[in-house]
């Protein structure tokens, strides 16, 4: 009988077939373990020469690293594994023997890890990175499919720039300039005018020239946005999801985690609600921690959103930002003109900001005066403006970094682990 490694539980004591690659092997004179792995998981296979004769045994030490097999065995409990179960191997057929796999057990630079990156996902640690990658991604839908959300999917050759312009990518659109998209938002505020609540996941780029462990050139990004949803509502659709994308891991990754390592407690107290710090208060906060490279109308940097964060063992938002730091279409805050109605939400454990939200602008007027003084060209935002023309209503939403959530959940230490072929300021390769 077929089986897949993850379906070994359900075969104890049966003999199955699986198709899988030799990950790794070691053999003294009498047995062999081959550690075998079929994309589903990992699971050792363990050959004993007694048993299965001279001429199969000797096949078995033979194999090389990632030559890929059809094994037979009898599936077996096995408490010393985190797996839990083993394979005793009855037959191996070699479909293809692997010569020289570059990747071997030893350690390896991460230049060259990164120079493979099409056979490096092949490894245990990053097979469990990519299955908490997709573990958010089906929560994601999840969640929103059950709040009453549709999923919208916003273009992504684009005339507009709604994070500003210095870090667009051009490309020409036939004879018109056009750009790939920073940011859904503006397409998703029309959609939320059609279909109430909103959501899409897709990629987003940005020609940033930085080199950080946060950032990459192409990223994705999770943008919600609701019709009639002020700014508090926003915080707590925010804070609910991420809840409810951190348990679901905790509950469908658990093997996962323990491959990566990751301090599980942490991840059991990230329950709604989370705190809230205004950037006022946390100005004060950074300057009694003694950072007096901050003064109000400064943004914070990675070492600024970390102090912050080290106050919580949860993700914290830092709300009502200044309006000079903020893009146009945010709405300023009624009783302050000189701060706006947003928050970012930093991760614990340093992984900085994960989500950016806000209230969006609905008074025609006001978003014309900022469309200009921001010195965007009123003709590409005619259609975004027109939504304030034709029953204009509150509303809010916001973005999430799906790599920087993916590294703060598995505890990995930079975002280029989170996303299967990275785009990174010097690299296009693989
Ligand atoms: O804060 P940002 O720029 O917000 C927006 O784009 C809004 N238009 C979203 C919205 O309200 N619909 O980006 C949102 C999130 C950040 O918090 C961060 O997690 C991630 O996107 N992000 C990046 N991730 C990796 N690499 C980069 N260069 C990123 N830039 C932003
Ligand atoms: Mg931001």
């Amino acid at each position: 009988m077929k089986s897949t490694i993850a379906e070994l539980p359900k075969n104890v004591d049966k003999e199955v077939k699986i198709g899988a690659w030799i990950a790794n092997k070691r053999s003294s004179g009498k047995i062999a373990f081959l550690q075998l792995r079929d994309g589903t998981g990992f699971v050792q296979g363990v050959v004993v020469k007694s048993e299965v004769g001279e001429e199969l045994f000797q096949t078995a030490k033979s194999l090389t690293q990632e030559s890929s097999v059809y094994v037979t065995g009898l599936v077996q409990k096995d408490e010393r594994s985190p797996f839990g179960y083993e394979l005793l191997v009855k037959g191996v057929q070699l479909i293809h023997s692997s010569v020289d796999y570059p990747i071997t057990p030893k350690e390896h630079g991460t230049e060259f890890l990164m120079d493979n990156r099409h056979l490096w996902l092949r490894s245990k640690r990053q097979h469990a990175v990519m299955k908490v990658r997709n573990e958010i991604i089906r929560a994601t839908y999840e969640f929103f499919n059950e709040n009453g959300f549709t999923k919208v999917d916003p273009p992504i050759l684009t005339g507009s720039a709604p994070e500003g312009t210095t870090e667009l990518f051009a490309t020409k659109y036939f004879d018109e300039d056009a750009y790939l998209s920073q940011s859904g938002q503006l397409y998703m505020e029309a959609a939320a005018m059609a279909l109430g609540k909103v959501f899409s996941f897709g990629p987003t780029f940005r020609a940033e020239k930085s080199k950080t462990r946060r950032h990459l050139i192409e990223f994705w990004m999770i943008e919600p946005e609701m019709a009639f949803v002020e700014f508090e509502d926003n915080l707590v659709v925010q804070e609910e999801y991420v809840s409810f994308i951190v348990q679901s891991v905790l509950k469908n990754c658990a093997l996962e985690l323990k491959t990566l390592g990751r301090d599980t407690s942490k991840l059991e107290k990230i329950k709604a609600p989370f705190p809230r710090i205004s950037y006022d208060d946390a100005v004060k906060f950074l300057q009694e921690k003694g950072f007096d490279d901050i003064t109000w109308g400064d943004d914070f940097g990675a070492p600024h959103e970390t102090a912050i964060a080290e106050s919580y063992d949860k993700p914290v938002f830092i709300t009502h930002y200044p309006t000079t730091l903020k893009p146009f279409y945010m709405q300023p805050d009624p009783n302050r003109e000189d701060v706006v109605l947003c928050a970012d939400l930093i991760a614990p454990e340093g992984y900085g900001e994960i989500i950016g939200g806000s209230e969006r602008i609905h008074d025609m007027d006001l978003l014309e005066k900022r469309v200009e003084e921001h010195q965007l060209d009123t003709e590409t935002y005619k259609w975004y403006l027109e939504l304030r023309k034709y029953g204009s209503v509150p509303h809010s939403g916001f973005g999430l970094g799906l790599e920087r959530t993916v590294a703060w959940i598995s505890g990995v230490e930079h975002v280029r682990e989170t996303i299967p072929f990275p785009r990174l300021l010097n690299r296009l390769y693989p």
